[in-house]
């Protein structure tokens, strides 16, 4: 699926559409350049599923974790400032990613070997004031969810 989001105010449906998407997928990964706007949108998928904690990026404390209204757990990370695959390790992520919790992950490319097998991918490209956003559901046998190109 792609998405393309001119203005912020866009990433309210955007948001929504990623969220019925994304199915009961609880790794949702997050790629894109530095400034591609990774955290913002997930600041706006943390709105619309009722976050009552703020938001931040947790480029230095590396995860950060949200509860929602209904009691649901979020844990996000951004790996953007490790140097090994180990770090994380250390950090206990694999606890979380198997915890059954929802992940967002900013940087995934950093820990290649440690994404589970089922994940959602949102691929975010920002090219003259405009975002896209392309979205793949990996780890699925339903044919529906494969990428097309
Ligand atoms: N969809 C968008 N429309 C307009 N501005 C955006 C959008 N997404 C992000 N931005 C702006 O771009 C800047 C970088 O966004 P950020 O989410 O921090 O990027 P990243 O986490 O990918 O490094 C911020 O100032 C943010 O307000
Ligand atoms: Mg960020």
């Amino acid at each position: 699926m792609e998405l393309i989001a001119s203005h912020l105010s866009d990433l309210v449906l955007i948001a929504r559409q990623i969220i019925d998407f994304a199915g009961d997928y609880k790794i949702w990964i997050i790629k894109g350049d530095l400034g591609a706007g990774k955290t913002t949108l997930i600041k706006y998928l943390c709105d619309e599923m009722d976050v009552v904690d703020s938001v931040s990026s947790p480029t230095f404390s590396l995860i950060n974790e949200y509860q929602t209204a209904k009691g649901e757990t979020i844990y996000h990370f951004d790996f953007y400032r490790i140097e090994t695959e180990k770090e994380a390790e250390n950090l206990g992520s694999e606890e979380y990613f198997y915890s059954g919790e929802f992940c967002f992950v900013e940087w995934p490319e950093k820990i290649p070997n440690l994404i589970p097998e089922q994940y959602l991918e949102i691929s975010i490209n920002f090219i003259s004031n405009k975002r896209k956003f392309y979205l793949t559901r990996y780890g699925s046998e339903d044919i529906r969810d494969r990428a097309v190109d």
